[in-house]
């Protein structure tokens, strides 16, 4: 292997060079380690370090290998250390002339910096596209009228509309977005001309390097070009917010469709079943997405613990950082099966309905009404609430308005028949929502 020819003597250990090598998971590289090996040999020409013709026979060779390696990626197999050894190698003896002002250090950093920015754009785009299916579910239901029950504490709260938990999951993923587009601004500057830590003695056009290769702007500090991975850890954490979001809509989907709630269906198409139960229809899907998130956490917590002993500059340890791959990869499958999911889904209205009218979910209304129209203290009006609702669990109620005015009157004798009318859980929503948008909270 050309690399050892030099300092050392003897061939590095079978087993050694198969524990070591990267080659096999830096195959997603290869496409940006061609394109930005072009930029290279182009710098290198205006530096004068290679000739014009050395150049176009680099440029041509590097292109003709892209293409090679997209009809059969196994053609790079090779004992190359890595992708930048492999694709160097493979351009014979032209491809010596390639590495003058670069390490693979700084090389390896623009590749990951180039694949981060393209696999956030691409994940960004799942994204949306599962926030246009919730958006579709949401109004093919009639969400703005469908009433539901929001829970706290796993308790009925207050009923509120389909389409407010529905936006709810959309607001997360609009804030998944906008995160990884913050992202792709941050990492998109070019690392090289750092060389493998101390810069280089070589002039490269580094504005014109940049420039190639869609980079705004240059890393200054060498040491800090070749030494980050922090766009690589940031990327996996909001993949891994991203996929608590998709967790927690997949338990929420898991626990509605039990037959103990009943408020969605799925349809065949997305349920199985099981070996030895035949009733069985299942979420396996849901919870398979529920399971996902805890590996996207698990990537996101070893990225971290795989920086943080690591003194400056750059350290082989890095090398493991393309686990990202892996997890970019599994993002933007599980936006999509979420989307699947989306369009496959059947919101059993009348028992939504139902619970978002009973268990008592009127009683934080009917104290707002005590405040709002009685001017009774909101302490003393949530007291007197407390009493009604006791009073009609003890009767067999389900709702403050199971009880007729004269019970109401019992306890609160300010009540009048308006009060029917103010906790009905559709003006309530509906009064609430008005207050959240005068707000300019929305
Ligand atoms: N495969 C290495 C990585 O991904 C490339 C850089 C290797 N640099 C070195 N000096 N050994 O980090």
């Amino acid at each position: 292997m050309v690399l050892r020819e030099g300092r050392l003597t003897k061939e590095l250990n079978v087993e050694i060079r198969r524990f070591t090598s990267s080659l096999e998971k830096d195959m997603f590289l290869a496409p940006y380690d061609i394109r930005q090996s072009i930029a290279h040999a182009h710098a290198l020409e205006k530096a004068g370090i290679i000739s014009t013709s050395e150049s176009k026979k680099l440029v041509s060779g590097l292109k003709k290998l892209k293409i090679k390696i997209e009809k059969n990626p196994a053609f790079l197999s090779s004992d190359a250390d890595d992708i930048h050894m492999a694709i160097e190698e493979k351009l014979g003896k032209i491809g010596e002339k390639l590495h003058a002002g670069r390490s693979r250090n700084d090389q390896v950093a623009c590749d990951m910096r180039m694949y981060v920015r393209d696999a956030a754009l691409s994940l960004e785009a799942e994204i949306e596209k599962l926030q246009r299916a919730i958006k579709v579910a949401d109004i093919s239901a009639g969400g703005e009228k469908a009433l539901i029950p929001v829970y706290t504490h796993m308790q009925r709260a207050q009923a509120v509309t389909l389409s407010t938990h529905l936006g709810a999951y959309r607001s997360w993923l609009q804030r998944d977005r906008q995160r990884l587009g913050q992202l792709r601004k941050r990492v998109n500057m070019l690392p090289l001309g750092s060389g493998a830590s101390a810069g280089t003695g070589i002039k490269l056009d580094l504005e014109m390097i940049a420039s190639e290769l869609g980079f705004e702007g240059i890393i200054e500090n060498p040491i800090d070009a070749v030494s980050s991975r922090d766009y690589i850890q940031e990327f996996a954490s909001i993949i891994s917010v991203f996929s608590v979001h998709l967790s927690r809509m997949a338990e929420d989907l898991i626990i509605f469709s039990t037959s103990e709630f009943n408020f969605v269906s799925l349809s065949e198409e997305i349920s199985e079943t099981s070996s030895i139960m035949p009733q069985k229809k299942n979420p396996d899907c849901m919870e398979l997405v529920r399971s996902a998130s805890s590996r996207l956490c698990g990537i996101s917590s070893g990225l971290m613990t795989l920086m943080k002993g690591l003194p400056l500059s750059y350290n082989r340890d890095m090398q493991d950082d393309k686990q990202i791959y892996s997890a970019a990869g599994l993002a933007c499958s599980l936006a999509r099966v979420m989307a699947i999911v989306m369009k496959n889904i059947t919101f059993n209205k009348e028992n939504m309905e139902k619970a978002a009218r009973e268990g008592f979910t009127d009683a934080a209304d009917f104290a707002e009404y005590l405040t709002l129209k009685k001017g009774i203290d909101f302490r003393q009006a949530h007291r007197l609430t407390g009493l009604l609702v006791l009073d009609g669990i003890a009767k067999g109620y389900r709702a403050i308005a199971h009880l007729s005015l004269d019970e109401i009157k019992e306890t609160v004798p300010e009540a009048e028949e308006s009060l029917y009318d103010f906790i009905r859980p559709e003006n309530a929503v509906q009064r609430r929502l008005g207050v959240k948008k005068e707000e300019g909270n929305e």
